[in-house]
């Protein structure tokens, strides 16, 4: 369990499916994701089975009570460039724009950096995604550049932002300690 100071991460299970397929589901939360649903049950089981047998790192996000409220993944690692792409999804509405995700993402982050090595953390998200892009700026990520038409929402293209943080920018605001 990775434990941040709102919330602590621990591996994706097949216990959460059932909330993972509403989340996945939710045309508000989907908005803003590059996954196109409908999802089944069974898709979002396979999900679970499939990112372990594949290497990648998946998260679920749980408030300090225990309430699962999202999830986050970790994909397109390289051990030689010390690289990693991220991705997040608040699936509880009520939980949007309250600290979360930022403390879930520098949770992971301080993971990724300081455990695992990485040297860069990437991802991208829609040009209109305001609130995204403050919580990845909060936690330390820069824009890096805009891909144009690089997907379609509600039948139009959408712009994205790439941003990423370099482990030299991590550990300038939080010094390695002894
Ligand atoms: C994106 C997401 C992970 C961010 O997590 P969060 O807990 O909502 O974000 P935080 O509260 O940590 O930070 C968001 C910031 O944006 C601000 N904000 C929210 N809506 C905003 C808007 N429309 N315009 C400007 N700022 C906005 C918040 O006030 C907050 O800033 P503050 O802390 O200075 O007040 C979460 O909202 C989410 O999962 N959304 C749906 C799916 C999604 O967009 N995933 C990312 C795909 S790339």
């Amino acid at each position: 369990m990775l434990m941040g100071e709102k919330v602590d991460l621990v591996a994706a299970e097949r216990s959460y499916v059932p909330m993972y397929t509403k989340w996945i589901n939710d045309p508000e939360v989907t908005h803003w994701l590059k996954a196109d649903p409908p999802f089944s049950v069974e898709m979002e089981q396979d999900w679970v089975e499939g990112v372990r047998q594949e290497g990648k790192m998946t998260f679920t996000i749980l408030t300090k009570e225990g309430k699962p409220i999202g999830n986050m993944g970790v994909e397109e690692i390289s051990w030689k460039a010390r690289r990693a792409s991220i991705g997040i999804m608040i699936g509880e509405k009520d939980y949007w724009s309250k600290g979360y995700g930022s403390d879930a993402i520098t949770t992971l982050l301080r993971y990724l950096f300081e455990e695992l090595g990485m040297r860069r953390v990437q991802l991208f998200t829609d040009l209109d995604n305001i609130r995204a892009q403050k919580a990845y700026k909060k936690c330390g990520f820069r824009e890096e550049g805009v891909m144009r038409q690089f997907r379609n929402k509600d039948g139009r293209p959408v712009d994205e932002m790439f941003m990423a943080i370099l482990a030299d920018e991590w550990f300038e605001k939080h010094p390695r300690q002894g």
